[in-house]
């Protein structure tokens, strides 16, 4: 899925809220420009790529990807329904996750106003991750 011109404001919330697939290796919230420019990849991970419930969160430009940086909380279950809230400024962006955990992810990329695109993919479906 993605969401063009999201007209996401510094301060405002994006509110995303889903259904983990029983079968769900992970899945992927991406908030940037376009798919070569990502400020936040936020890929909770159940089991993928050698982690087992972990939270790696990166960002992508031209050059790709970044330094990864990796959550130890991982309040989310398979089969059932999930809740984020993503904020921006000009320094960072927060996850507020359902649980009330926050994090912190650096906005290396000077992700702006009216410059976001969001694209949700599940990682059981290559053709999207
Ligand atoms: C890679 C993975 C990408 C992305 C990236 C984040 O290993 O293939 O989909 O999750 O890690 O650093």
């Amino acid at each position: 899925m993605v969401v063009s011109n999201l007209n996401l404001k510094p301060g405002k919330c994006v509110d995303i809220k889903g259904h983990v697939p029983e079968d769900s290796k992970g899945f992927a919230i991406n908030l940037g420009k376009d798919s070569s420019a990502i400020a936040l990849h936020f890929n909770p991970r159940f089991d993928h790529h050698g982690d087992v419930n972990t939270i790696v969160c990166n960002s992508k430009d031209a050059v790709g990807w970044g330094q990864e940086q990796r959550e130890t909380a991982f309040p989310f279950k398979r089969g059932q329904k999930t809740q984020i809230c993503i904020h921006f400024d000009k320094e960072q962006l927060t996850i507020k996750l359902e649980d009330g955990q926050e994090m912190k992810f650096p906005n290396r990329l000077g992700l702006e106003v009216n410059m976001a695109e969001m694209l949700l993919s599940d990682h059981r479906c290559p053709a999207f991750s």
